[in-house]
């Protein structure tokens, strides 16, 4: 069985993409936190939907693309947005030369393939998208195509994870109780300092010293809780920061582009957080 990743746009502007990130094997690199691999496996056994949830690159997407390849399990990704309803994720009859054509979507399909199907930000999705997802979700798994007539009953290898940023959430764009409780739960967070260094080192080409002086960085950064940051140093940002230096920026260019720059546009906040970077990666190149 051969893995793809898949990224869909809502219907008619699917794109596919190749596979991101370095691999060994045709598995994607993750470095896990704690447990999170086995847990994903047996939901995946049990036939149980996963709900990941966690801030913006803390490695969510990666885990999912390292498990669907271990899993070895096409990957079929959706990111959700306030527009996408449920024909969107089930499909639609489209016009072609004097006849209608029906097209499986995203869901439908990855119900048919047996394939990991992941909703990124599903908060975001409009509610009716819920009426397909219940059903599918809990241990009935189908899927009911109205249009069609169809009621699909899902294989073993189908499995529904979905992911949010409890960050971004407001009240009116939470889960219901009745969505939430039919999804086993996965709460990710930045990595320990060992873990995100060693990512550092793979991800971003870094040396065992500046991968420590850039997680001493964010480690800093996110004890500060008295700035008006959405969201603190992600180890995406990080990574980002060590390849410019291996590509040959002065660390604290890179720091300013990557980290500083990347995660505020308040003058303040921008001087507060370049004190903590000149704190500690000094004037160094
Ligand atoms: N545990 C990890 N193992 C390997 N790489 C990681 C890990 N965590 C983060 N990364 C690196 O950080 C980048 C961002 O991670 P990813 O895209 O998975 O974040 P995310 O949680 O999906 O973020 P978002 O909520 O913004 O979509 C990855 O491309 C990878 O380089
Ligand atoms: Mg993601």
């Amino acid at each position: 069985m051969t893995h793809t990743a898949h990224t869909v746009a809502p219907q008619g502007s699917g794109t596919l993409t190749a596979l991101r990130g370095s691999t060994a094997g045709g598995v994607p690199f993750y470095a896990a936190q704690a447990g999170e691999c086995e847990l994903f496996t047996h939901c995946f056994e049990q036939h149980l939907p996963l709900l990941i949830k966690g801030p913006t690159g803390c490695g969510k997407t990666r885990f999912v693309e390292h498990m669907a390849a271990r899993l070895q399990r096409p990957l079929i990704t959706v990111s959700c947005h306030d527009d996408l309803s449920a024909a969107d994720l089930v499909g639609r009859h489209l016009i072609g030369q004097g006849n209608t054509v029906w097209t499986d979507g995203p869901l439908t399909r990855a119900v048919r393939e047996g394939a990991i199907l992941y909703l990124d930000e599903v908060v975001e999705a409009r509610k009716d998208t819920t009426v397909v997802l219940h059903p599918l979700a809990d241990d009935r798994r189908l899927l009911p195509i109205e249009r069609t007539g169809e009621l699909l009953k899902a294989p073993p290898e189908f499995m529904l994870v979905i992911s949010y940023n409890p960050g971004y959430q407001n009240l009116l764009k939470g889960l219901k109780p009745s969505t939430r409780q039919r999804f086993t739960a996965l709460s990710l967070n930045y990595p320990s300092p060992a873990v995100e260094r060693a990512i550092l080192e793979r991800e971003g080409h870094a040396s065992p010293a500046l991968a420590a002086r850039l997680v001493q960085l964010a480690q800093a950064l996110r004890r500060l809780t008295d700035h008006d940051l959405e969201e603190t140093a992600s180890t995406r940002l990080l990574v980002m920061a060590a390849r410019l230096v291996t590509s040959g920026l002065p660390l604290r260019d890179a720091c300013r582009a990557a980290v500083v720059d990347a995660l505020t546009d308040d003058a303040e906040t921008i001087l507060a957080l370049d004190e903590v970077v000149r704190a500690i990666v000094g004037d160094e190149d």
